[in-house]
């Protein structure tokens, strides 16, 4: 007989028992080799059997025994090998886990909760669409503007008492003074002319400041319209026909405005717009009027060739009336849930 004596054979399937118990608790390589090691090396059971081979005297007995602890070696690592390959999978899966970018968020952001455009800039690209209809070009200027382009060149020298119509914000410039936030668009007008030569028809959008605390119809920060026409004999119809035209264009053909006297140092004669809603109320929507023969000049023109008419109105005012905001603060609350009711 060669078979292993039983109480071997017990004492290799119990090693490897225990080894591959270990073994299949191993959450990492390092833990496998050390159960490996425990088993198969030099204080574990294994050598332990192997030790007595030499005490068995039968040449096939020791063979088979010989065996039979190659063979508990060879159970121990193929279950190594095994559980080696699925811990690495495993750590793979999990880093791949751990790299994943959460992709939700953006989901979310693109299809229900998309940005809008501001009511002001909303409103803002359609007076340029009505205005570049009418064949108006559009102008840009600075929101830090000299002394000369706000105020001086528009008719107002210094100490001029119209200049107290504007609540007016300093830069803190040498020489004091001279330097403002603009405190409307009226002074692209004077830089539209110093640059494009005759005959302009533009319009100017942007943002002004003035010294003011916000309440319900007022803001520190708020924007305008200017139009300027300048041209060879331009009269005051003229200007009162672009007005009815753009206030059909914008607002629909059931309003109608009209003008009423008043005082601007830069146009002579003045006059305030109205719109006149279909129920028959009406909306103050700005200022206009012939431009001044010395506003002309102060720009580089000669009054004598040249005339034109201008106009300005604000941009915030008129889309607080046309989405019937109560508060004009609340257009610039940046509450999503305002916004979200217009688009
Ligand atoms: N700039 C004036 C304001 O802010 C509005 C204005 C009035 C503009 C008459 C004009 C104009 O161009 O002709 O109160």
């Amino acid at each position: 007989m060669n078979a292993t004596p039983p109480d071997k054979q017990a004492a290799l399937d119990s090693a490897v028992a225990d080894a591959l118990a270990l073994i299949d608790q191993a959450t990492d390589a390092q833990a496998i080799r050390a159960a490996v090691n425990a088993a198969t090396g030099k204080k574990g059971p294994l050598a332990a059997v192997k030790a007595g081979l030499g005490k068995v005297p039968d040449l096939d007995a020791r063979k088979a025994l010989g065996q039979a602890v190659n063979e508990a070696i060879a159970r121990v690592e193929q279950a190594a090998h095994g559980r080696e390959s699925v811990v690495k999978r495993a750590a793979f899966a999990g880093s791949i886990e751990a790299d994943r970018e959460d992709m939700s968020e953006l989901a979310l952001r693109t299809s229900a909760r998309r940005g809008r455009m501001h009511l002001v800039t909303q409103a803002t690209e359609r007076l340029e669409d009505v205005f570049v209809g009418l064949g108006f070009r559009i102008a840009e200027g600075p929101e830090v503007e000299t002394d000369f382009h706000n105020f001086e060149a528009l008719n107002m020298p210094p100490s001029h008492p119209a200049r107290s119509m504007w609540d007016t914000l300093f830069v803190d410039q040498d020489p004091q003074g001279s330097v403002v936030l603009r405190t409307h668009t009226s002074p692209v007008q004077i830089r539209v002319m110093q640059e494009w030569p005759p005959p302009i028809y533009a319009v100017m959008p942007g943002r002004v400041f003035r010294k003011e605390t916000p309440d319900a119809t007022h803001m520190p920060v708020f924007h305008q319209i200017e139009g300027l026409v300048v041209d060879r004999n331009i009269t005051f119809a003229d200007l009162a026909g672009t007005i009815e035209s753009f206030t059909k264009a914008f607002f629909g053909e059931s309003f109608t405005s009209r003008l009423r006297p008043s005082y601007f140092p830069f146009t002579e004669p003045s006059a305030e717009f109205d719109i006149r809603r279909p129920d028959g109320s009406w909306i103050e929507l700005g200022g206009c009027g012939m431009v001044h023969p010395r506003v002309l000049a102060a720009a580089g023109l000669d009054p004598e060739e040249w005339s034109g008419f201008a106009f300005g109105f604000g941009i915030d005012r008129m889309a607080k009336e046309r989405h019937g905001v109560e508060d004009i603060r609340e257009m610039y609350s940046n509450d999503v849930r305002f916004t979200e009711q217009f688009s």
